[in-house]
């Protein structure tokens, strides 16, 4: 990957893989801090979360289920 560039992953059954050079902020702007500094972040996709907007693996046991595809063109 392009160091320049954010990847979102959206991950199987799971939540997003933000990676990149990416600020993460709240309704006011206030900046949340990574709580893995120098990694990805990963935030919920399942609602599940007891540390949103973050994942907490809360999904796994919740049975959230979704595998995205990009759709195809041409
Ligand atoms: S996607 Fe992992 S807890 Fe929601």
């Amino acid at each position: 990957m392009d160091d320049a560039r954010v990847e979102i992953r959206v991950r199987d059954d799971g939540p997003y893989k933000v990676s990149g050079p990416v600020r993460l902020v709240d309704p006011d702007g206030n900046e949340i801090a990574n709580p893995e500094p120098g990694r990805p972040i990963v935030l919920c996709r399942c609602g599940q979360s007891h540390t949103k907007p973050f994942c907490d693996a809360a999904h796994k046991a919740s049975g959230f289920t979704s595998c995205v595809r990009a759709a195809r063109h041409g």
